[in-house]
């Protein structure tokens, strides 16, 4: 099964404009055009909302695609300081990040949340990064294949996944500089490949650095990274997506 693999970088609450043009200056220097989405990697980076427009002027026509990290799972009306799928499909988003840990965590996103913003998410034509894994404390009690079923379960138990994104990034490998090993992030990988398609593109995510990320994509169901801090430097990401190239 050939999947093509996704490095996508997660900016947070990251960036100025100047910093921003400065950054995809050099990301797209460093990628080179259409040649690269060629060699079966395709690269995207999720931003935070006000620099959208900055992002799609500076990528429209170049191989690297943009997304948002958050949405609302309204579809418009009185949600003060909400942002719809309808919005960033204005701005040509492709992907948007639905339930990372940081949502789930530090705004209380629940699962029927998550799920109802991943609902959003494909009905606006996006496509969703949807983020599961385990905290520390539940890997240590062995309950990690329950939590990921039950976060990836409450959005299937709502409609298809259909070609959105799937991302296994283990809570305590998150800006830790601890990654999984990659025969933990495989054995994950490889449970979550039986609840969704072949075609399903799962990434890991957690701590990637352009140093581990070879042995981490190596493994046979990672399709790819999903990218925090090294995907602010220039270098780093660019050079996680060399790695990713190299797989095929
Ligand atoms: P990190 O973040 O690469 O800085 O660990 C990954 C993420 O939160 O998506």
């Amino acid at each position: 099964m050939t999947r093509t693999r996704l490095v996508a970088g997660n900016w947070k609450m990251h960036g100025n404009r100047a910093a921003n043009a400065a950054l995809l200056d050099a990301i797209v220097r460093g990628l080179g055009s259409a040649h690269f989405a060629e060699g079966g990697v395709e690269c995207a980076v999720c931003v935070p909302f006000p620099y959208l427009a900055q992002v799609a002027e500076r990528l429209r026509g170049t191989a690297v695609a943009w997304g948002a990290q958050n949405l609302s799972e309204h579809a418009q009306g009185a949600y003060t300081g909400e942002v719809s799928a309808a919005m960033l499909a204005d701005f040509d988003c492709k992907y948007v990040i639905v339930g990372h840990s940081e949502r789930r965590q530090l705004f209380g996103e629940s699962d029927g949340q998550v799920a109802a913003k991943f609902a959003a998410a494909r009905k606006g034509a996006l496509t969703p990064i949807l983020c599961v894994g385990e905290t520390l404390e539940e890997r240590d009690a062995g309950r990690t294949e329950q939590v990921v079923a039950r976060q990836l379960d409450a959005v299937l138990g709502k409609g298809e996944f259909g070609d959105a994104v799937l991302a296994y990034e283990p809570v305590w490998a998150i800006g830790t500089g601890r990654t999984a090993t990659p025969e933990q992030a495989q054995d994950v990988h490889a449970f979550l490949r039986k609840r969704v398609t072949p075609q399903t593109r799962i990434l890991y995510g957690g701590s990637v650095k352009a140093d581990n990320a070879a042995a981490i994509f190596a493994m046979p169901d990672v399709d790819g990274g999903l990218i925090g801090g090294a995907s602010l430097v220039a270098r780093d990401f660019i050079g996680i997506c060399r790695v990713a190239e190299r797989k095929g």
